[in-house]
């Protein structure tokens, strides 16, 4: 059975830490851009977060400069929007976020939205597409939340594949899965593109790659964590090859 090719988002943010914590003009993010994407990277995603603790504003404009396809990460605020404009990444997942999280702690909750929220939510997708980024939503794999997203107009999901990734319980695990698999098949129905992210590694990603709705996946702190060891250049090359073979 033939199998469809899942893009591959390599997250660089990790490299950034690197940076930043030390304020040193090294590990440079284009040089990890270029090694990234001559490995096997479709894309490159960054989160520009409201703390800058890794991405800065100038980090953004360095990747942007070099990426072939750039997703950017952010919070659903103003002053990311006008930055996410300017920008013009080729793609914008919006994400929650929360100044005191070690990382992104679950999907966005849009069925919770307040009207006010969900309306800004609304003229954020169409700002975006109307200036050719594709915005999606990073939510849970709740029928419920993807009901959601698609009265915002959106076209596409990245699905939060923590608790899968983060569940020690192999019974757990097995039902996060098929939480995931549903939820990819209800959004993939409803016309909604369906990617998928967080936590991923070369251990639990075999069984995301068998969703056969998932058409992106998105991956950053393993395949830094993997490079320290290896190098960039086959870390990555090993996730690329994991995604076309299994
Ligand atoms: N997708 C989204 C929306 C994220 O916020 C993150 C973390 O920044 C990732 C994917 C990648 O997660 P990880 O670093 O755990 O691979």
């Amino acid at each position: 059975m033939s199998k469809n090719k899942i893009r591959l988002g390599i997250n660089i943010d990790h490299i950034a830490t690197i940076k930043t914590n030390r304020g040193t003009p090294y590990p440079s993010l284009i040089d990890a851009v270029k090694i990234a994407e001559d490995s096997g990277a479709d894309l490159i995603t960054v989160h520009l977060r409201e703390d800058r603790r890794h991405i800065q504003d100038q980090d953004l404009i360095d990747v942007k400069s070099v990426a072939r396809k750039l997703n950017l990460e952010m919070a659903l605020t103003e002053e990311m929007l006008t930055i996410c404009l300017k920008t013009q990444p080729d793609y914008c997942c919006l994400v929650p976020e929360k100044r005191e999280e070690l990382t992104t702690e679950g999907g966005l909750d849009i069925s919770g939205m307040s009207k006010e929220k969900f309306n800004f939510l609304q003229e954020a997708i169409l700002k975006m597409t109307k200036n050719n980024i594709i915005p999606s939503l990073f939510i849970d794999p709740d029928i419920n939340q993807i009901d959601y997203a698609i009265k915002s107009g959106v076209s596409c999901i990245e699905l939060h594949t923590g608790t899968y990734a983060d569940s020690t319980n192999p019974n757990q695990q097995l039902q996060e899965l098929e939480k995931l698999t549903i939820a990819a098949e209800y959004a993939s129905k409803n016309k909604i593109q369906v990617h998928a992210g967080h936590g991923l590694n070369l251990s639990n990603l075999s069984n995301i790659c068998k969703i056969s709705q998932i058409e992106e996946l998105n991956i950053g702190h393993s395949v830094i964590a993997d490079s320290i060891f290896k190098g960039l250049k086959c870390a990555v090359q090993d996730y690329r090859s994991l995604l076309d073979n299994d």
